[in-house]
């Protein structure tokens, strides 16, 4: 259990530093979340929103093929890869190798890409999890359809990947979810939304845990929401 503590350390305004950077690098010092993220040789703090997910929902096991999109700087891969999975990663970022995984850099909706991510599962995956955060511009409704786009790009990978009764970890933007449920009916046995320990107050990022799902162009039974 990682608990929750006041500042240690102040952060002065010197050598240059802009006001953001100094609120940024505070904000970095008093998150218990990196710094236990650091003493086990994370690569980031988002990694124990995947641990908890795991966790409670029993997402990842040893000998699975699993799809990373939006994955660097890699705490997600690395999380994977110590659970026994075999996992193929991709962002548009570089990022570093991880043993045991695949990286493409890239974007994951350029049909290339795509192509090259099929490629290396050389099969159908059990788990597709997506931690991709397209840039923001401040606009709140412009940065909820950027998330919503990225969503639905993942939904629609996952349709082609997944082998029936896989399951699909999407990061979405609270409130994008109602446009996305259509297509999680259809796809998916069961989900839900989710809210981990780790998630900043301020932010408004959720997860969607999709699972079960039922391969391509068959439906649900009605009712089957778990929600
Ligand atoms: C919050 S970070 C992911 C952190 C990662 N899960 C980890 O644990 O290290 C979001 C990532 O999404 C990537 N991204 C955004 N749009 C993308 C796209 N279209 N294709 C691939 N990656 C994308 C960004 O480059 C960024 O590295």
């Amino acid at each position: 259990m990682i608990t929750k503590r006041g500042p240690k350390v102040r952060v002065r305004a010197k050598g240059g530093r802009t006001a953001a950077q100094v609120r940024w690098l505070q904000r970095q010092l008093d998150d218990p979340f990196v710094a236990e993220a650091k003493k086990r040789g994370f690569r980031a703090r988002s990694v124990f929103k995947l641990e908890e997910i795991d966790r409670k929902h029993g997402l990842l096991r040893r000998g699975m093929a699993v799809l990373d999109l939006g994955a660097a700087p890699g705490s997600w891969t690395q999380y994977a890869v110590q659970k026994g999975c075999r996992v193929v990663a991709c962002d548009l970022l570089p990022m570093q190798p991880v043993a045991g995984a695949a990286i493409v850099q890239g974007d994951f909706t350029d049909p290339a890409v795509q192509d090259r991510l099929l490629a290396l599962l050389a099969g159908p995956a059990d788990v597709v999890l997506s931690d991709v955060a397209p840039n923001t511009t401040g606009l709140r409704n412009v940065d909820r359809l950027k998330a919503e786009a990225a969503a639905e790009a993942v939904l629609e990978l996952a349709g082609r990947v997944l082998r029936p009764g896989g399951s699909c970890l999407v990061k979405l933007i609270k409130g994008a979810e109602a446009a996305l449920l259509p297509r999680v009916r259809a796809c998916f046995a069961s989900w839900r939304l989710l809210r981990p320990e780790a998630t900043r107050a301020q932010s408004s990022e959720i997860y969607l845990l999709a699972t079960g799902f039922l391969g391509a162009g068959e439906r649900p039974p009605t009712g089957a929401d778990a929600h």
